[in-house]
Parts: structure tokens; sequence; C-alpha cells
């Protein structure tokens, strides 16, 4: 089957789930999960029994689709994405991201865990995701193109979409949460940084890291999406001494800034 068949075929059953089609799509990263409660929730559906989805392996995801509302929008939010690093191809990866434009997704937040290369950043900021670096092996639009799904040549002058960014800092001013903005740079780990590496980063222009996001924001952008993206800061890369970073500590650090990214994700998408 065509990848636009296996969209089409997953988007049918989705439909036949649900009672109102949704308009705006979040992935949740790891450690993330506050913003599940923010959804005046319709209907759930796991990874599992959704036909052509991959499942997600790692801890801290939950995998299934929750359909519902914040403010007067129709939301669907995956909590559990699928990342690079545990095997999955490309397609596999942005696949939901394909499945929710073809359900009607017209704008995508993605969020995730990320480290500091910035130097001035603490753990626990928020940094809204104003450019990227992509530096995956693999690119989710190598192959050949379906003139259907996107463009050939994508262009990524603005990936980010302005408006949203706009007024993301806004509403966290009229929120009282402190916000960064920076370069996020996205690298297949699944090894965290060297020392060497992380400064490598900030040199090249980079203010977090991190092993997702970057192949879902290309996939949104080719179909059209306009994108709000956010990390939050679980570990500093760039300090004098080598600092030993575990996953268990980046799950730590989501989970307690969790609330002020759910609480600015959610006003911003009530009131755009
Ligand atoms: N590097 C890569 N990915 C990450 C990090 C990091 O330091 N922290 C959370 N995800």
């Amino acid at each position: 089957m065509s990848l636009f068949d296996k969209i089409q075929t997953t988007a049918a059953f989705i439909k036949s789930k649900i009672k109102n089609q949704p308009t705006t799509g979040i992935i949740l990263g790891s450690g993330l999960g506050g913003l599940i409660d923010m959804i005046e929730k319709e209907t759930e559906i796991p990874y599992s029994e959704i036909p052509n989805f991959p499942l997600s392996t790692v801890q801290g995801h939950d995998g299934k689709l929750v359909f519902g509302k914040i403010g007067n929008k129709q939301v669907i939010l995956m909590a559990g994405r699928f990342h690079y690093y545990e095997g999955y191809s490309m397609q596999e990866v942005t696949f939901p991201v394909r499945v929710m434009k073809a359900l009607g997704v017209d704008t995508l937040f993605v969020s995730n865990a990320s480290g500091g290369t910035n130097p001035t950043f603490n753990i626990g900021d928020l940094m809204i995701i104003e450019d990227h670096i992509n530096l995956f092996p693999e690119h989710p639009l190598r192959g050949a193109n379906d003139e259907r799904l996107g463009v050939r040549f994508l262009d990524m002058s603005r990936p980010y979409d302005g408006a949203l960014i706009a007024m993301g800092k806004e509403l966290a001013t009229e929120l009282g949460i402190h916000v960064r903005t920076g370069v996020y740079t996205g690298l297949q780990g699944p090894t965290f940084e060297t020392p060497a590496e992380y400064k490598w980063l900030h040199r090249n222009g980079g203010d977090a890291v991190g092993m997702s996001t970057v192949p879902e924001v290309i996939v949104a952008r080719h179909g059209g999406m306009k994108v709000f993206a956010i990390s939050v800061i679980t570990d500093l890369g760039v300090t004098d001494v080598p600092v030993v970073i575990t996953h268990e500590e980046v799950l730590e650090a989501a989970n307690a800034a969790a609330p002020k990214m759910a609480s600015l994700v959610a006003a911003i998408i009530a009131r755009m």
C-alpha cells in the first residue's frame, strides 16, 4: 500500500471513532503529560488499536490518541511519540502527523524535553523554538514525493509560525511564565551528548538539543500546517565540569516544568 493509501486507511478508522473533527494537533514530549488533563476529553484510542500505527516503546510514553476540546478548539493529542532512535523509519516517526493532516488538522503544537546548550539557560526553563538545525542522519521526505502530500522541494525559511511565537511570548508574560526563545538541534540519540558535542552544538547556533521534533515539524510543514514548538530544558550540557545526565533526571525535570508548559500551550490554543 502507498503511504497515501495507508494515511487514508488510518484516518478513516479514526474518523469512525470520533464525533468531532480535530483542527489542532498536539504531540507531547517525554514527561510532559500535564496537557492531557487540560483537555475536555471526548475519546481516547490506544495506538495498539490503530491500523498502521507503530507502538511506542519508551518509558514515560503512554501511547494513545486523545480527542477533545481546549477552549473552543477541537484537538487531537498524541500521548507518546515515535523516536527515530527506537528503530522506526522516518516515515513511521512522522506517520501520525500525516494522519493528523488527513483528519483536518491545520496547526500543530509540538513539545519535547531537551538539553540546554545555551550556557545562560537553567534546568526547568521553557524555550519556544524559533528555528531548528536538522542533524538527523535520515530525512523524512527522502524518496519519491507524492504531490498529494506536499511539494518536492519544501521551503524551510519559516518553519515555526511567527504569529504563534509572538502570541506565545505575550501569553507567557500575561501568565507570569518565564520563557526563552532559541534554536533546537535535532540529533538521532539515543546517547546524550559528550561535553565536546554540547559545546560544538552551541558554537554552531543551537540553544537546546534533543532527539525528536525536527522530523515531525518537517512533515507538518510539508503538509502545510502551522507549527508551534516548545522545549523544556531538562539538563545542561554546557558546564565547566562534565555532568552525568540520566533519563530519570530528564523525566523528573520535564514533570516539574510540565504544568507551566501545559498552561502556556493551552492558553495559546484557546486564544489563537
Ligand atoms: N540531549 C539530547 N536529548 C535530550 C537531552 C539532551 O541533553 N535532554 C533531554 N533530551
